[in-house]
């Protein structure tokens, strides 16, 4: 069997303490069904600023380019607010999705039968809701330049920030959504804003000329990214996949978050393209949620959204769909049985703390497995 180089970069905050029944299942799973993980640890985010003065170093780096793939925590946190701008945790992540190209992050938001009622919407909006969000990850806003402060030397200073995308990102991208969209319910929604922003028209022209070129089966519509956040709030089921830019993304994902019930329950998987030899791809699974500073030290974090993560990973980076498809079934199972952390907590529930919720989980995974 192939080795499973993993790399876990547990960051900050929550991050260190999602991560730990991450192990579990991965000691669980080499001990008892051969998986042959090989595990790394590393820093990212104000740890590794605290420990070499970089938001992750070269030797973390060099470690993340030649694992298979990456299992990332949460960075961030306000012990860090006052570091520089270059070396602020959330741009080892950022450095991260560039250098290894993870262009393409998938982020599911599936609302398991027994949190409908968590969600701050009325549970038949979101009843049976499964929708994946296709965030561009490597371009946009988030990397463009000019990116700075310049001082206008009239007591005004003036903050730049540039949002550029070239047709080769959006057809990619867009060939992610279509392709993912044939294995679901073959439905996919672009998302920008051509109404104020050139990239925005560029977007949906290169989306629709993808579309007619390779994939015309799927069903493609567009909306204004803004009317979009407010269609997934008044109607989330009426989407299968949304596709749209870094910045897009990154909110409408949370607003999906919440209709699952918790920020606390959204995974994501950062992919790199294919190697066209191989057919191995760089990858990094992180949790859609940050490193939570408000709930950070006390135990009481909600782990599934870095267990679903890991559960992405055993998907799409080691073909291990049978044991994905599991670990799902473990999370739905033991939300089932009424176990709850603090954040997905109601009536007649059982409160249980971050580690409760991993053994919980991993008994159940054991359980099935037999
Ligand atoms: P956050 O996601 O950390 O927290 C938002 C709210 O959701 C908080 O009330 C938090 O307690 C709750 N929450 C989040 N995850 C939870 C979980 N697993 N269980 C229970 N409750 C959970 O967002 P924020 O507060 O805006 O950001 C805090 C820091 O995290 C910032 O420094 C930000 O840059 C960083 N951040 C990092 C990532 C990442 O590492 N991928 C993502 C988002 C934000
Ligand atoms: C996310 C986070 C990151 C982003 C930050 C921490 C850089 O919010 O992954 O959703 O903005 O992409
Ligand atoms: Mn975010």
């Amino acid at each position: 069997m192939a080795s499973r180089k993993l790399l876990l970069l547990p960051g900050d905050g929550i991050g260190p303490e999602a991560m730990a029944e991450v192990r579990k299942l991965i000691a669980y799973m080499n001990a008892e069904l051969g998986a042959g993980f090989e595990t790394e640890e590393g820093l990212v985010g104000g740890s590794a600023y605290d420990a070499c003065g970089q938001a992750i170093s070269e030797e973390d780096m060099a470690k993340a380019m030649a694992a298979d793939a990456v299992l990332f925590g949460a960075v961030g946190g306000p012990k860090w607010d006052g570091v520089p701008y270059e070396v602020r945790p959330e741009a080892g992540l950022l450095r991260l999705r560039k250098e290894m190209e993870l262009f393409a992050n998938l982020r599911p938001a599936i609302c398991y039968p027994a949190l409908a009622s968590s969600s701050s919407l009325k549970p038949e909006v979101v009843e049976g809701l499964d929708i994946l969000i296709v965030r561009e990850l490597t371009g946009g806003v988030y990397f463009g330049e000019p990116k700075e402060i310049i001082d206008l030397g009239n007591g005004q200073k003036r903050g730049i920030d540039t949002q550029v995308y070239d047709t080769f990102e959006i057809e990619r991208i867009s060939g992610v959504a279509f392709e993912l969209a044939r294995t679901r319910s073959n439905k996919v929604c672009s998302m920008e804003k051509h109404n104020v922003m050139k990239s925005g028209v560029l977007w949906k022209e290169v989306v629709a000329q993808t579309h007619k070129a390779k994939y015309s089966d799927v069903e493609l519509t567009h909306m204004l990214a803004d009317a979009g956040g407010m269609q997934l709030v008044r109607w989330p089921k009426q989407f299968d996949v949304i596709v749209t830019d870094n910045l897009f993304g990154d909110m409408l994902s949370d607003v999906a978050a919440m209709l699952t019930g918790s920020l606390g329950m959204l995974p994501s998987a950062s992919l790199g393209a294919p190697d066209p030899k191989t057919g191995s791809r760089k990858a990094l699974y992180e949790p859609v949620h940050g490193s939570a500073p408000d709930i950070a030290g006390k135990g009481i974090a909600n782990p599934i959204a870095m267990i679903a993560s890991f559960a992405m990973c055993l998907r799409y980076s080691f073909n291990m769909v049978d044991h994905a498809d599991r670990l799902e079934k473990a999370i739905a199972d033991v939300l089932d049985q009424g176990l709850r952390t603090g954040d997905i907590m109601s009536e007649g529930c059982t409160q249980v703390s971050t580690s409760d919720m991993g053994d919980a989980i991993l008994a159940q995974f054991k359980a099935l497995a037999a």
